[in-house]
């Protein structure tokens, strides 16, 4: 399968579009920067930004910084505001209105579902194993219809915890070459430590992986996301992005983040958080009251209680949030329990027990 025919699958509408060129995509930088609207002071606090000029509308120094660490290049990352927006985008450069769909295996995360919603397209869905939470491979495989031109796979999966093995990813790709592109959501892989789903990116042009600084990087409030993916599915999007979509300090900040200290950082933070996951995981599994903790390979749990509405809400009353999974299908009676630093843990262990045992 070619580029172009993956790039065929994008609303010809899109690929008709002549891109809007923003001033600093024209032109970088000049001795005098006359061509773009901006002051020409920097605001009182400027710390070294140069907030008065528009950013970079993909910063090369955050880009090629990540495509190293994804084992990339540059022109294969698509910068964005979170993983979020480029699952916005990915739906809208590929689904017509009331034509195309979307293919889904819930539960599963659910920004996938509303995007799709949002842009008028259908979605299909194959639920997960109601057993094991794994996906259906053969059932993905046949609600992929000629339709369906987008295929999410959240792995590990949010709210589960469960990977999508990479055979399973290399099969559908290659079954779906020439009609759908298939989107791996890796936001939690470092949690996992097994290989990411952009080892196979070279074998499969209509493949791409979503990854984010939210998660084991710590930047939720950063918002930075990136799709990897071919380099002219990169183009294709950066024609329906707005112009200037990372913000110069949140750059800077995730620049600063990402560098190796960071990285080992990260890492050492990953091991204590996977080693506090596993310990709190079998304790949950010998209360009585817990029905069932799903195995994780991210940095939560997904937990299945006797009376999950209640102790919801007396966790919450003592001060504990956790997620009421309620809402999503086959997890109405499981809550999604985040592990935090070991004192947050040992603050949930304690209010948990006692509302367990509470009659
Ligand atoms: C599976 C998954 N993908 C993407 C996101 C969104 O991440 P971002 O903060 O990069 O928009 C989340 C956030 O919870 C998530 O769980």
């Amino acid at each position: 399968m070619s580029i172009e025919q993956v790039l065929a699958l994008a609303r010809a509408e899109v690929r008709a579009l002549s891109p809007y060129v923003s001033a600093r995509m024209e032109a970088g930088r000049a001795a005098v920067m006359l061509n773009a609207n901006e002051s020409p002071w920097p605001p009182r606090e400027d710390n070294g930004l140069d907030l008065h000029r528009y950013p970079e509308p993909q910063p090369e120094g955050l880009r090629g910084r990540l495509a190293a660490l994804y084992g990339l290049t540059s022109e294969q990352l698509l910068l964005g505001r979170g993983s979020d927006e480029l699952i916005d985008l990915l739906v809208r450069a590929f689904c017509r209105p009331d034509q195309d769909a979307v293919a889904i295996a819930p539960p599963t995360f659910s920004m996938y579902a509303l995007c799709t919603a949002v842009q008028g397209a259908r979605l299909v869905t194959a639920p997960l194993s109601a057993e094991s939470f794994t996906v259906r491979a053969e059932a993905l495989r046949e609600v992929c219809q000629d339709e369906v031109k987008l295929v999410f796979l959240c792995s590990p999966n949010n709210p589960t915890g469960g990977r999508v093995p990479l055979e399973v990813i290399d099969h559908l790709a290659t079954e779906l070459s020439g009609r759908a592109l298939v989107i791996v959501d890796e936001a939690y892989i470092e949690y996992a430590q097994s290989p990411s789903a952009a080892t196979l990116l070279s074998r499969h042009p209509n493949l791409g992986v979503l990854r984010t600084l939210s998660k084991a990087w710590a930047l939720a409030g950063v918002r930075i996301g990136a799709l990897l993916a071919h380099a002219d599915i990169v183009t294709l999007l950066q024609r329906i992005m707005s112009p200037y979509p990372l913000p110069a300090p949140c750059v800077a900040l995730a620049l600063a983040a990402v560098d190796e200290p960071g990285e080992q950082l990260m890492y050492e933070r990953v091991r204590r958080i996977i080693e506090q996951r596993e310990q709190l995981a079998s304790r949950l599994r010998a209360w009585s009251g817990v029905q069932e903790v799903l195995p994780s390979q991210a940095n939560f749990l997904c937990v299945r209680f006797t009376e999950a509405e209640r102790v919801y809400r007396q966790l919450g009353e003592c001060g504990v949030l956790v997620r009421n999974l309620c809402r999503y299908p086959g997890l109405a009676d499981a809550l999604r329990l985040s592990i935090g630093t070991a004192e947050d843990n040992a603050r949930l262990v304690d209010v948990l027990q006692r509302v367990l045992e509470a009659p």
